[in-house]
C-alpha cells in the first residue's frame, strides 16, 4: 500500500460498513478503513476484512484510531457507521482532539434528527463539520449504490458529494440518489420519514398477502404471480418485488419458507420515531402509527393466541371471485400506500416550516426513486406533482392523484367491507380509508368533542356563526363559573 492520503475514512466494520467501504473503493477513492478491537474476536476486525473482502483493494486498515485519522487527506472526511445512540457520542469524543479545523465528520447510521441536532452544533463550535446522512438499501444497497440522505453542516457538501454521489444508486436518467437535504438533522429526519413510510409500505402489503391468502383458493405460487404482475404496473417497487420473491421461496425441506416465519413482528425504533414526531407536530400520520402498533400487537404472539380460542370467528363466505377481488385488493394497495405517502410527506413539509429547513419535497421523492428499501416508479409522479408550478396543498388535491383516488375508490372500499365481513384484520387499509374519508369531510364530530372539552374543563371552543380564532366558553350546566382554560393548542 503506498503513503499517499485516503481521499476518505470508515469507521465501523458491520456488514453496512464494509459494503460501504468496498463501494467507494469501486468508485476510485482510495478508503481508510478502522475498527475498535472486539474482545473476543480473534483475528481482529480490520484484519479480517483488509486480509478478506479487500484484499488486493486500495483500503488501508488500521486498528489504532490515532493512525486512521493521520491517514486521511486534508480536510478529513470520516463516516461513521456504528449504532446509533451513545456508540457515536462516545465516538466523536474519542475524534475531536486528532481532527483539525474543517474536517468532516459524517453519520450513516440511523441517528435520531434531534441527536443529530446536537451534534452539528457541538460539531461546528469545535471548528469541524458534521454531516448527518440517511443511508438507506441495507446491504445490497451500500454495496452497489443507496440511496443518500445527507443533511448538517452546510459547507460540508461541496468536499463530500463527489463521495457520496458516486456511491449512491442512479435512476434510469443518470441522476444520483443522493442530494444535499437541508440543515442540522433534516437528512436523518427525512431517513426516519422513509423507514416510517418502509414500515407502512410493508404493513400494507402484508395486508394484501392475507386477504388473497385467506379470501381465495390460491397457492404461494399463485400469488407471488399477483404480485409480479403488479410489478410491472404502477405498483412497481422494491417491496413488491421481493414479497413475490419472499412468497416462492422454500426452505430445505420444500416448504414454502414463509408459513414457518413466526408472526411476530421486529422492530428497532425509526418507525415509532416518526409517529412521535408527527404527534410532536401536530400532523396526522395514522398510517405508519397502525403499522407500528400492529407489529407490536403481532409481537403479542401468546395473548393473541389465548384470545383467539376465547373468540372464536370464521369466514363467512370461504371464496370470493378471484380476479374481482385482485383487483380490489390492488386498489386497496395503491390507495393506500397514495395516503401513507402524502401523510409522510406532509409532514416533511410540517417540519421543515417549524424547524426552518427548507425542505425541497421533489427532490427527496427523486432521491427515493433509486437505492432505497421503498423505491419505486410512482415515485416519479410524486415528484412530479410538488414540481408542478401549482404546488398542491396536500399531495391527493394534485390532479394526477385526484384522479387516481377517484378511480381506485370503489375497490378500495370493497375490499375493507370484506374484511371487516370476513373478520379479517386490515387495520392498515382501513386507517388509509377513514383518513381519506375523514379528509373529504367538510364537516366533522369535531364540534361535540369541542363541547364536551368545554362542558367538562371549559376549554371553550370557536362557532360556526363568528371569526375562526375567537373562543367561546358556554356555562353548560347554569351552575359553572364563567373562568376559561387556556385555548393554547400543543
Ligand atoms: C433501510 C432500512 C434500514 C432499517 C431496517 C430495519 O432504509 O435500509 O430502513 O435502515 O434499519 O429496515 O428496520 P426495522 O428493524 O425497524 O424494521
Amino acid at each position: 500500500m503506498d503513503n499517499k492520503k485516503s481521499d476518505i475514512g470508515l469507521i465501523g466494520l458491520a456488514v453496512m460498513g464494509e459494503n460501504l467501504a468496498l463501494n467507494m473503493e469501486s468508485k476510485n477513492w482510495q478508503v481508510s478503513v478502522y475498527n475498535r478491537t472486539v474482545i473476543g474476536v480473534e483475528e481482529g476486525v480490520v484484519d479480517r476484512f483488509v486480509n478478506g473482502r479487500a484484499k488486493g483493494k486500495n483500503v488501508q486498515g488500521f486498528t489504532e484510531i490515532k493512525d486512521f485519522v493521520e491517514s486521511l487527506a486534508a480536510p478529513r472526511k470520516i463516516m461513521m457507521m456504528v449504532r446509533a445512540g451513545s456508540a457515536v457520542d462516545e465516538l466523536m469524543d474519542q475524534l475531536f482532539p486528532l481532527l483539525s479545523a474543517g474536517d468532516i465528520l459524517i453519520d450513516g447510521g440511523n441517528s435520531n434528527y434531534e441527536d443529530t441536532n446536537r451534534r452539528v452544533e457541538l460539531s461546528e463550535s469545535k471548528g469541524f463539520l458534521f454531516v448527518g446522512s440517511g443511508v438507506s438499501g441495507g446491504e445490497e444497497g451500500a454495496l452497489n449504490g443507496a440511496s443518500i440522505m445527507p443533511g448538517g453542516s452546510a459547507n460540508a457538501w461541496s468536499q463530500v458529494k463527489p463521495i457520496l454521489q458516486s456511491i449512491a444508486a442512479k435512476t434510469s436518467d443518470g441522476t444520483p440518489c443522493c442530494e444535499w437535504v437541508g440543515p442540522a438533522g433534516s437528512g436523518h429526519f427525512v431517513k426516519m420519514i422513509h423507514n416510517g413510510i418502509e414500515y407502512g409500505d410493508m404493513q400494507l402489503i402484508a395486508e394484501a398477502y392475507w386477504m388473497m391468502k385467506n379470501l381465495l383458493s390460491v397457492d404461494h405460487e399463485e400469488i407471488a404471480s399477483i404480485f409480479a404482475g403488479w410489478n410491472e404496473g404502477k405498483l412497481r417497487s422494491y417491496l413488491i418485488e421481493i414479497t413475490a420473491n419472499i412468497l416462492k421461496h422454500k426452505d430445505k425441506s420444500g416448504d414454502y419458507l414463509v408459513d414457518k416465519i413466526l408472526d411476530a413482528a421486529g422492530q428497532k425504533g425509526t418507525g415509532k420515531w416518526s409517529v412521535i414526531n408527527a404527534m410532536e407536530l401536530g400532523m396526522p400520520l395514522g398510517l405508519i402509527a397502525t403499522a407500528v402498533f400492529e407489529r407490536s400487537l403481532s409481537s403479542q404472539k401468546a395473548l393473541r393466541e389465548t384470545a383467539s380460542h376465547s373468540y372464536k370467528h370464521g369466514h363467512l363466505q370461504a371464496v370470493y371471485n378471484k380476479p374481482e377481488l385482485v383487483k380490489d385488493v390492488h386498489s386497496a394497495l395503491y390507495a393506500s400506500k397514495l395516503v401513507s405517502y402524502a401523510q409522510g410527506f406532509a409532514v416533511l413539509q410540517k417540519a421543515s416550516d417549524a424547524f426552518g429547513w427548507n425542505l425541497n419535497l421533489s427532490s427527496i421523492a427523486r432521491m427515493w426513486r433509486g437505492g432505497c428499501i421503498i423505491r419505486s416508479v410512482f415515485l416519479n409522479d410524486i415528484a412530479a406533482a410538488f414540481e408542478a408550478k401549482e404546488k398542491p396543498e396536500h399531495l391527493l388535491l394534485a390532479p394526477y392523484f385526484k384522479e387516481e383516488m377517484r378511480q381506485l375508490l370503489p375497490g378500495w372500499k370493497n375490499l375493507v367491507a370484506a374484511a371487516v365481513r370476513e373478520e379479517l384484520p386490515v387495520p392498515a387499509f382501513s386507517s388509509a380509508l377513514n383518513y381519506f374519508y375523514s379528509l373529504v369531510s367538510e364537516k366533522l364530530p369535531a364540534n361535540m368533542v369541542q363541547a364536551q372539552r368545554d362542558y367538562f374543563g371549559a376549554h371553550t371552543f370557536e362557532r360556526t356563526d363568528n371569526l375562526r380564532g375567537v373562543f367561546f366558553h358556554e356555562n353548560w350546566t347554569g351552575h359553572g363559573g364563567d373562568t376559561k382554560s387556556g385555548t393554547y393548542n400543543v
